[in-house]
């Protein structure tokens, strides 16, 4: 019997710096596929808008407090590039800013269809309508983007295996 080949998403996570948003998403989001059985169907990476902490590992604060929720965040910072816009299924910005700085970027307008806002898949109201950035603030601000990435996740895995890929034809 001939076996389906199974379709894999493509997810890439992006913020401003890569150092405290999406490095976290990208951990969150493996471990949710994982505890589901499902991490043979999704590549799942982060970057960031800005080159300026190409390199660097994440945020210290963030890693620590990610760390208390069993979330190891390994991923190294980089910028988006032109290719990523091919290669990935999803892209998705923390906040407008990142929405916008992902649209200037698109190559193409098939590739600007890819991109989507990470409140999108918040279930819960807590009055926000991005994932705020926490670099300048204080634990809570780490702890409340955790809270918020945690939930997303979990959404949109859910979204994912219901409209089987239907999300990534869906824009903003
Ligand atoms: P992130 O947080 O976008 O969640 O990684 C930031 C990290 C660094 C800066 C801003 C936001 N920065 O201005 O250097």
């Amino acid at each position: 019997m001939e076996q389906q080949e199974l379709k894999k998403y493509k997810i890439l996570f992006v913020c401003l710096g890569n150092i405290c948003r999406s490095p976290s998403a990208e951990a969150v989001m493996k471990h949710v596929v994982e505890q589901r059985g499902l991490s043979h169907l999704f590549e799942i990476d982060s970057a960031g808008i800005l080159s300026y902490h190409q390199g660097e590992p994440a945020d210290q604060r963030m890693q620590q407090h990610a760390r208390k929720r069993g979330f190891e965040l390994t991923s190294i910072s980089r910028p988006v590039k032109t290719d990523d816009f091919w290669h990935f299924d999803l892209i998705i910005g923390m906040d407008d800013g990142n929405i916008r700085d992902l649209y200037i970027r698109t190559p193409d307008v098939e590739s600007s269809r890819k991109v989507v806002r990470m409140s999108r898949f918040f279930r819960t109201d807590r009055g926000y309508d991005h994932v705020p950035d926490p670099y300048y603030g204080g634990a809570q601000g780490f702890e409340l983007v955790l809270d918020m990435l945690q939930e997303a996740c979990e959404e949109l895995v859910d979204q994912l295996l219901a409209d089987n890929g239907e999300l990534i034809e869906k824009r903003d």
